[in-house]
């Protein structure tokens, strides 16, 4: 291919570092190069990048309709200072809910496609994103387990994974409420068809609980153990950030979460989340309780 990317495969079952591009003036024949080694490689990572948040969001558009153009994710308050009651403050509550294995939007009942993900303050250590590639954790199961869970799924609920942390869901708070989906919760399928590469996929991550036919204790243990075994090497990456490094993430493929830093320092992060397809990526949301 005549191309005037510098790609980079990362040292991991996906992902790669891409040089060699202004993602502000992205022409059509080389964005139809991009989204293909997006699909194949699920994340690539832009070093350097120079992009407003309007910059980011016109890139954004042009891998589908936007579940939402641009939000800041964020430990800081509207007034600059730091965000520091860990205890009360529900923004606090959903960055640590981010830093355990999840996709994004999988509550809702259709899944997100994928994300772009830009580094715009960054703690002196600490804070950097890890994925987890799910199509290689699928391949990585023996047959038995792959017949096993062949017929299973799971609820996913925003309202599950935060009250873990404590975090209760009420009008009052700073943080807008967003994935609180008030309706019976979506059952996905643990195995998923990529919609655009056909490849299986292991759906997981730290919204999902009460596989129907299992006890909660028993689901809950199951769901554990099949996420340990998912998320480890030649599976994972960790990214370290530097301002200006800009993340395109296939969100059908990965999970992803942050990882701890100093909270005393600030870090700000914006995301652009790119809207599933209303066919492949819809989950129904069934009463619960039959099983
Ligand atoms: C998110 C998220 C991870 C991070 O914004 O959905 O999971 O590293 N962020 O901040
Ligand atoms: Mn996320």
């Amino acid at each position: 291919m005549n191309s005037k990317l510098d790609l980079r495969p990362l040292d991991a079952s996906f992902g790669a570092i891409v040089n060699g591009v202004d993602l502000k003036t992205v022409g059509d024949h080389l964005f139809n190069e991009i989204y293909q080694l997006w699909l194949d490689h699920s994340l690539l990572i832009f070093p350097k990048q120079t992009m407003r948040g309007s910059d980011q969001v016109q890139f954004a558009k042009r891998f589908g309709e936007l579940e939402f153009d641009i939000k800041s994710v964020s430990n800081i308050n509207k007034d600059g200072s730091v965000r520091s009651d860990t205890k009360n403050d529900d923004v606090l509550k959903i960055l640590q809910g981010n830093m355990s294995w999840h996709a994004d939007s999988s509550y809702l009942p259709v899944l997100s496609k994928g994300a772009v993900f830009s580094a715009k303050v960054v703690p002196s250590s600490g804070g950097e994103t890890s994925w987890a590639d799910m199509r290689s954790a699928y391949d990585a199961l023996d047959s038995d387990t792959k017949h096993n869970i062949s017929n299973l799924a799971a609820y996913h609920s925003l309202y599950y994974s935060q009250s873990k942390l404590g975090h209760n869901h009420s009008t009052r708070s700073d943080y807008n409420g967003y994935g609180f989906f008030d309706q019976d919760p979506p059952l996905r399928p643990l195995v998923y068809s990529h919609p655009e590469t056909q490849r299986k996929i292991l759906t997981l991550g730290r919204h999902a609980y009460g596989v129907p036919g299992m006890k909660e204790n028993e689901s809950e243990a199951f769901l554990a153990e099949l996420l340990e075994f998912a998320c480890q090497p030649p599976r994972v990456y960790q990214h370290n950030w530097q301002v200006g490094d800009v993340a395109v993430w296939d969100n059908r493929s990965l999970l992803h979460q942050a990882r701890p830093w100093d909270m005393t320092e600030p870090r700000i992060m914006y995301q652009s989340r790119i809207a599933g397809d209303e066919k492949s990526d819809f989950a129904p949301s069934p009463k619960q309780g039959a099983a």
